[in-house]
């Protein structure tokens, strides 16, 4: 059976350039890395066979390319210069042959980032850990599914629902779905994070995951009104985003981890923790690409 160190492995194998950086975080954090990394190599073999390997690390060196090559443009613009969102729409969240290498990276840098390391200690700690008995929970623009499947496996009293407004991202949340022994206690469905009719409820949820969506939203405000809507009293929220960092999908341009954070409070939320972490990047850089992420809860 496949364990965490398939996907290194592969990237070796595939894309040396990248390993070394990958191996260093993942040595530095091996038993949280491996959290993640030993159920999702499970999931991915039984699901997509051996070669799902090959495939998410090729997806994860074509991810950082892309991210380097946008951050250099945005280097000149002083701005994101994202296309048009219905061009955003079709060219990656419909597109498959974009969208599926794009989920294996988007899962495989919470283990080999730096910068996303500390997401993970604190969605496993200080939100899955501390979620109620038999809490329901919604999780936003789930994509591939795998913090939802996480959240299934690490507790097995909860019922998890995942939307996310890309199909061909569900379609992998999907397969991964079938393999996981997860089921009966999570759902994953198409739809927009603002309007989750998929959900089938639209409030009471104990648990609500937001995780680096709400720099794709031109306007992330209504994100976090939403968020404080869907959570029952006493309710926990796992909110996570990107600032100054460019990609192609990236539209809402964060600047400083005060500005989620305002929105989060004028939504009638607040942190309880908070983590922000920059990625390498030259000293000579404008922007520091960094990610945060909070737990949130009603005031
Ligand atoms: C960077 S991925 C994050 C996936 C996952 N949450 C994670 O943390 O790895 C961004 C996701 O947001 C989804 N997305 C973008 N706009 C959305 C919207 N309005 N409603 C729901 N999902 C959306 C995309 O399809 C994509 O799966």
């Amino acid at each position: 059976m496949k364990s965490a160190e398939a996907f290194l492995t592969a990237l070796e194998r595939r894309f040396r350039l990248l390993a070394p950086h990958a191996l260093a975080t993942f040595d530095a954090n091996r038993e949280l890395c491996s959290w993640l990394l030993d159920p999702l190599a499970r999931w991915a073999e039984a699901a997509y066979g051996e070669k799902a390997f090959d495939e998410a690390a090729l997806g994860y060196a074509r991810y950082c390319l892309g991210v380097a090559q946008a951050q250099a443009i945005y280097e000149r613009a002083g701005r994101y210069t994202p296309e048009a969102m219905p061009e955003i729409v079709s060219g990656v969240y419909d597109d498959a042959g974009y969208m599926i290498p794009y989920m294996w990276a988007a899962i495989l840098i919470y283990a080999f980032w730096p910068s996303m390391i500390g997401h993970l200690a604190l969605f496993r700690d200080d939100f899955l850990r501390r979620l109620p008995p038999g809490a329901a929970v919604l999780e936003l623009a789930c994509g591939h599914g795998v913090l939802s499947l996480l959240a299934a496996e690490e507790r097995p009293d909860i019922r998890v629902t995942g939307l996310d407004i890309s199909a061909p991202a569900v379609a992998v949340a999907n397969r991964l779905l079938a393999v996981s022994g997860h089921a009966e206690r999570v759902h994953f469905g198409v739809a927009d994070a603002l309007h989750p009719q998929e959900a089938g409820r639209s409030a009471g949820y104990q648990g609500v995951v937001s995780a680096m969506l709400a720099e794709h939203l031109p306007t992330p405000k209504p994100l976090f009104g939403a968020i404080a809507g869907y959570l029952s009293p006493g309710g926990l929220v796992f909110f996570s985003a990107a600032l100054e960092s460019a990609q192609r999908d990236h539209v809402f341009e964060f600047h400083m981890e005060s500005e989620p954070l305002r929105m989060a409070e004028e939504a009638g939320l607040r942190a309880s923790r908070l983590v922000s972490d920059a990625s390498a990047v030259s000293a000579r850089s404008r922007f520091l690409p960094r990610a945060t992420a909070m737990i949130l809860c009603a005031r």
